[in-house]
């Protein structure tokens, strides 16, 4: 080699040296006072000005998910809905439950054909797929019963966004594209997303004048606005236009429910999370309850993914028979969140080969009856985990019509036939089966990992059936593996839902000796691009600094002060 190239050699090394990012690119967002983690730049802004001018984290909240609805239209919404768990400082706990419901005129078989086959896309595309919306509802009880502010001030910063306009980022740009062909298949999202065409490019304005005007609406009249009065009109509009379900009288019937949370407890730390009609709380529990006493080893090693997939597929067995709304059907919820109910559970895996084919558990007694997060804490210690959506990315691809907002696709999450996989390949069961007003299942998972009864852990994420187990993930990284919260979202994930029979790895992020070994113990393997996008925040429980982390997974942005 001549000098001259190993000259060469040395200068790009010292050049990839100085351009390599500043260590702080690799630390979480830290702050003495408040945070916000959303899954867009602008919405967390949003939240800190609420936060700034006096409000709380459920103002911040009620303003985040209201922002995200302008900013982020492929899952922020007002015609979709969600969960909302809240944390109040002086120990009060609370979910706020705005699914999506059922219409009037939904039937249990509504996506079959006289054959009994389940007709292609009438669950997941267009009028039939969608359910009676739910966020305006939950964000404006929300805001009634626990904010400060009022509607009218944390729908400012949305209205403005939506009237002013923003730039569009490359991700909005790349996603609105890569969503065109069902986005114009209806003409008001078309025009709207679209420009009919002419394609928004980064940097572009993106302005929404009719969602401003829906918006503005809803600050000046309140929810009524729009589930009786001229938003209501135009949602029946379209869906006569498209020969939908929804009408007058289900709208006037929607309400958003405040639930207790499910709670359990992980070495120490309180779980406060979401109950049903979401499955993400009652499956997080009992993976947690079975893991609980293990030495799980290592992280993203063989020993540790063996048991965590192992817990995950118990806990979808068990998500696949049992669970639906609790309003409609028996969840057997103490029992499958037991800590015998787990013990067992946990016997039967520690004397099984991997992999062994399993059915769902028997958790007795019975008892009664394309998504975004967001992780907020404010100042005084009061928290909200908020996940919501419209299901698939841009919901059913409808948008209402002189209202500039787009139907969810939620329908899809019902088991439109016992036994065949809905669009995340979930098998469901009766519970789950169709029925008026009956809210879906879900598997959305905010969460609240409390200690001493204050906040050590804000948690969620979109992922459709993955969800809970993300938040599973990103909550052992913490727990158990002390991560700060940045190297907790952005480790390697893997999934496993129990049926398809496969073990879900996250493309090029575990070792060749890892799979080697997986593969040796029976697991069938196959590999994602990526598994979720998870918006975190973490307390340090000795001097109270929060850190937030938006999952380099996606292009959310965490702001704190
Ligand atoms: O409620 C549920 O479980 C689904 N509708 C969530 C959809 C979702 O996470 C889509 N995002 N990737």
């Amino acid at each position: 080699m001549t000098l001259g190239a190993i000259g060469l050699i040395l200068l790009s090394l010292l050049l990839s040296a100085v351009s390599a990012p500043p260590l702080a690119a690799f630390l979480p967002v830290a702050a003495k006072g408040a945070m916000v983690v959303t899954s867009e730049p602008f919405a967390s802004e949003a939240g800190v000005q609420i936060l700034k001018q006096g409000g709380n984290a459920v103002d911040a909240a009620v303003a985040v998910g209201f922002a995200l609805a302008v900013t982020h239209p492929f899952a922020g919404n007002i015609g979709g809905g969600g969960f909302m768990v809240i944390h109040l400082a002086n120990g009060r706990n609370t979910v706020i439950d705005y699914r999506e419901e059922a219409p009037e005129k939904a039937t249990r078989d509504m996506y079959l054909d006289g054959q009994g086959a389940i007709i292609p896309k009438a669950s997941t595309v267009g009028s039939l797929s969608v359910g009676v919306p739910g966020t305006v509802a939950g964000l404006a009880m929300a805001e009634s019963e626990y904010g400060k502010l009022g509607l009218r001030t944390v729908l400012e910063p949305a209205i403005k966004l939506a009237l002013d306009g923003f730039p569009v980022s490359h991700a909005l740009s790349e996603s609105l594209r890569h969503y065109s062909p069902l986005l114009s298949r209806f003409d008001q999202s078309r025009r709207i997303y679209l420009r009919n065409g002419n394609y928004y490019r980064a940097g572009e304005i993106f302005k929404q004048p009719e969602l401003a005007a829906t918006l503005e609406l809803i600050a000046q009249q309140g929810p009524g606005a729009f589930y009786d009065g001229i938003i209501a009109r135009k949602i029946v509009a379209t869906m006569k236009q498209y020969d939908g379900l929804i009408t007058l009288a289900d709208l006037r019937n929607y309400r958003a429910i405040e639930r207790k949370p499910l709670t359990g407890h992980f070495r120490g730390n309180e779980i406060v999370t979401v109950p049903p009609p979401s499955s993400g709380g009652v499956a997080l529990i009992e993976m947690l309850n079975i893991l609980e006493p293990l030495n799980l080893g290592p992280p993203d090693a063989y020993h540790s993914i063996h048991l965590m997939t192992e817990a995950m597929r118990r806990a979808y067995a068990d998500r696949s028979r049992y669970l639906g709304d609790t309003d409609f059907v028996s969840v057997p919820v103490a029992g499958l969140l037991s800590k015998a109910y787990a013990a067992n559970l946990r016997a039967a895996i520690l004397a099984s080969p991997p992999d062994s084919p399993i059915d769902a558990g028997n958790p007795m007694p019975f008892e009664g009856p394309d998504t975004t997060h967001f992780s907020i804490v404010d100042a005084a210690g009061d928290a909200v985990s908020n996940t919501y959506t419209l299901n698939g990315g841009y919901g059913s691809g409808i948008t209402v019509k002189g209202a500039g907002f787009l139907l969810n696709n939620e329908m899809d999450d019902f088991t439109s036939k016992p036994g065949s996989p809905n669009m995340y390949g979930l098998i469901q069961s009766e519970a789950n089966a169709i029925a008026p007003h009956k809210r879906p299942l879900s598997c959305m998972t905010p969460t609240i990992v409390l200690r001493h009864g204050t906040v050590r852990m804000v948690v969620g994420s979109p992922g459709g059936s993955t969800i809970m187990n993300t938040v599973l993930e990103v909550m052992l990284n913490v727990l158990v593996y002390k991560m700060d919260v940045l190297h907790a979202v952005t480790a390697p994930r893997f999934h496993d839902q129990w049926k398809p029979n496969a073990l879900f790895l996250e493309r090029g992020r575990f070792s060749a000796d890892t799979i080697a070994r997986l593969r040796q113990a029976g697991y069938t393997l196959r590999f994602l691009k990526s598994m979720g996008e998870c918006e975190a925040i973490t307390v340090n429980p000795k001097t109270g600094w929060r850190f937030g982390a938006a999952d380099p997974r996606g292009s959310g942005e965490a702001v704190g002060y």
